[in-house]
């Protein structure tokens, strides 16, 4: 095997065939079930678009208000997954507490390994349903505050600032949040969704391909991005600051997060829907301190190196406007990853083949254990 047989990274590889969205590399562009992201972003509820993706149509109305009241009644979850919970060291990351849960979930369903469609939707749809919950509980634990019971009335993105807050702000600040959910919802063979399918594909259960996505999703080169690019903000400080901030970056070869992508080289078109969402979250706050940084930061890297934002890039600053700690923006990630994560667990049991790549051995030639080990 030759060094060019080598694929490191998988970068470029096609592992298999899906129906549950498109990346188009040449016009860096996406889609759900062959909706354009941003016309979904633009005209549906985060709701809409779950059932879109696990359905492979939009809901007509009947069929999503008995979609949305099945998710609105599964919300709660038991009192002993609050304990696990509250129990948890309050300095750990968040995403450890998601994994946590979600092996928590599968370690009490009956049904956990039980295969097909049917159980695995059921699946998703509660883990759809009590990710805000969990996350929710963990925000408020981290103040001192005790945990806020789902409603049954309020839509996803409402019920999610209720549990938190404990009140629901502007209508403005819940669509760019429902938003961001939708942006967010499924991007292909992406590294969380294949470590998903990774797992699923030894026959192991849809929770245990949850949690190991999780994991995944956890990496700043992945979904930890959106906390690291609000991380990153603050320690720059101003607008003017960024050129010397990046300069000293690029000299110790930092990654610059919230830039750059595997698959789109010329932009993501995820960006400029979740930049007007940022923009008007800019305006409800009256941040103009940190538009200029935000702007200031991307004219000066994006004018170095030609490496252009990522969803990451605008939705870590929005989700600070609306007042979610750094470290949850993760978590909230996996609210909306979850969709597309189940779908892609569903496809691979569809249509399984283990996988299983090879390696290029590169250590010592074969050799007898000594008889004398001194
Ligand atoms: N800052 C500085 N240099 C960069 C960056 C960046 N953010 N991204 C790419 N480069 C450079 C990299 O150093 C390399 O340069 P050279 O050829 O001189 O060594 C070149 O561009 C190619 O980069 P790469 O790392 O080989 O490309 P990749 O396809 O393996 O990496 C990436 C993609 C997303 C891991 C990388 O761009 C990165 O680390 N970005 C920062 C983290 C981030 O924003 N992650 C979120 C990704 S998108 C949303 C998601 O998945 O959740």
């Amino acid at each position: 095997m030759t060094e060019t047989d080598i694929k490191k990274g998988l970068a470029g590889v096609v592992v298999d065939t899906t129906a549950v969205s498109k990346v188009v590399q040449e016009t860096n562009s996406l889609t759900y079930r062959g909706y354009p992201v941003q016309e979904l972003a633009a005209n549906c509820s985060f709701e809409e678009v779950a059932y879109l993706i696990w359905n492979g149509e939009l809901p007509s109305a009947a069929q999503l208000e008995e979609f949305t009241a099945r998710e609105r009644s599964q919300r709660a979850v038991d009192d002993k997954l609050v304990d696990l919970i509250l129990g948890l060291p309050k300095d750990c990351h968040p995403m450890h507490v998601v994994q946590t849960a979600v092996a928590y979930l599968g370690s009490v369903d009956p049904e956990a390994d039980v295969e097909g469609e049917e159980a695995n939707r059921a699946k998703a749809e509660r883990l759809y349903a009590q990710l805000p919950t969990i996350v929710a509980i963990d925000h408020r634990r981290r103040h001192g505050l005790d945990p806020v019971a789902p409603t049954t009335d309020l839509p996803y993105a409402a019920n999610f600032f209720k549990m938190v807050f404990d009140e629901v702000p502007a209508d403005e600040v819940v669509r760019c949040f429902d938003i961001s959910m939708i942006l967010y919802a499924e991007h292909s063979f992406n590294a969380s969704t294949f470590t998903a399918r990774v797992i699923t594909s030894t026959t192991s259960d849809l929770y245990s391909a949850v949690a190991g996505a999780v994991g995944a999703l956890k990496g700043p080169l992945h979904g930890g991005a959106n906390e690291a690019v609000m991380a990153m903000l603050e320690e720059v400080g101003t607008a003017d600051k960024a050129e010397a901030w990046i300069d000293n970056a690029l000299a110790n070869k930092q990654k610059i997060m919230g830039f750059g992508h595997r698959v789109y080289k010329n932009g993501d078109s995820r960006v400029p829907t979740m930049r007007a969402a940022f923009e008007d979250m800019v305006k409800v706050k009256g941040a103009d301190e940190l538009l200029a940084l935000y702007n200031a930061f991307e004219e000066d890297f994006v004018g170095r190196k030609g490496i252009y934002p990522n969803l990451d890039y605008p939705s870590g600053p929005a989700y600070h406007l609306m007042g979610f700690d750094t470290e949850q923006f993760t978590p909230i990630f996996v609210m909306s990853r979850i969709t597309g994560w189940t779908a892609h667990i569903m496809e691979q049991q569809a249509s399984n083949a283990l996988i299983r790549p090879l390696s290029a051995y590169d250590g010592e030639e074969q050799r007898e254990v000594p008889a004398d080990r001194g």
